[in-house]
């Protein structure tokens, strides 16, 4: 049965409900497949698995993006019944910052990549999600990796901060044709959700290929509606550009990043 609250105190006193270990899941909402089946994976991991859905104001560079991001309410509530979720919680900017933010900086690397475009977007994101903790107090907290520069800073922040939460990842979670799953594929006219095809085409080529980053440009550039970001090879250990081949010590994968009929599309692969 699933519980859902808004209160930090109903909150409080649901989680005492709950058996030990407690996986959180935080989403901002727009719940679809893809958190269906990171809540699931969960549900696997932990009998009492806690979704929580809050648009954090302080990740978004502009009002504007803030206001037009998606509110479902009732289907998140649906996604989140249906995948197996113990306790839903919604709370209201109040509940997660009280009086006082306490502003955490993800530091150099929240500033390349997705943050080069996005002024302050990590430094936010690492803000709410240190609060999220402290406020739930979770034993595990699960991430999708399709964010995977939000991933690494997350697991970075969790190991300087000494936080007491096992963080665990997702793979991707793609439709039928590759695309990763995203809210904002619904925003792609029927010619993009096509051409959109290609960035998991790339990354296919590229695994495997002696200049894998050769090829994801190759293949990338080669479908004229897409319109390139970046596209790199990194070191997941240490999210720096390698050159290198895998190894023990390297371990690569490919980070995508891109527009199709101005919606942004963000993806990424291990590399063999
Ligand atoms: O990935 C997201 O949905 C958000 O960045 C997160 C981790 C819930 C923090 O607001």
């Amino acid at each position: 049965m699933l519980i859902s609250c808004i209160e930090r105190s109903a909150l409080d006193a649901a989680l005492n409900q709950l058996e030990r270990p407690i996986i959180f899941i935080p989403t901002m909402g727009a719940l679809h497949r893809g958190h269906g089946e990171l809540i699931n994976f969960g549900v696997s991991l932990s009998k009492s698995a806690l979704v929580s859905v809050f648009i954090n104001p302080l990740q978004f560079e502009n009002i504007e993006d803030l206001n037009l991001y998606p509110r479902t309410g009732e289907n998140d509530l649906k996604v989140a019944k249906e995948s197996g979720a113990s306790l839903l919680w919604t709370p209201e900017y109040s509940d997660v910052y009280g009086e006082n933010i306490d502003p955490i900086s993800a530091g150099p690397l929240g500033k390349v990549f997705e943050g080069a475009s996005r002024e302050g977007h990590f430094d936010g994101v690492l803000t709410v999600v240190k609060q999220l903790f402290e406020i739930t107090k979770p034993d595990m907290a699960l991430f999708g990796e399709k964010d995977f520069q939000q991933l690494f800073l997350i697991k970075a922040m969790v190991k300087k901060l000494k936080l007491d939460v096992e963080i665990i990842s997702h793979p991707v979670v793609r439709d039928e044709d590759g695309l990763a799953l995203s809210s904002r594929n619904e925003r792609l006219t029927e010619n993009g959700r096509v051409a959109a095809r290609v960035i998991y085409r790339a990354l296919q080529t590229a695994n495997g290929s002696r200049d894998p980053k050769s090829k994801l440009h190759e293949v990338l550039l080669s479908e004229k509606l897409f319109k390139l970001d970046y596209a790199e090879i990194i070191d997941e250990n240490t999210f720096m550009v390698t050159k290198e081949e895998r190894s023990s010590e390297v371990q690569r994968r490919a980070i995508i990043a891109g527009w199709i009929d101005g919606i942004r599309l963000i993806d990424t692969a291990a590399i063999a």
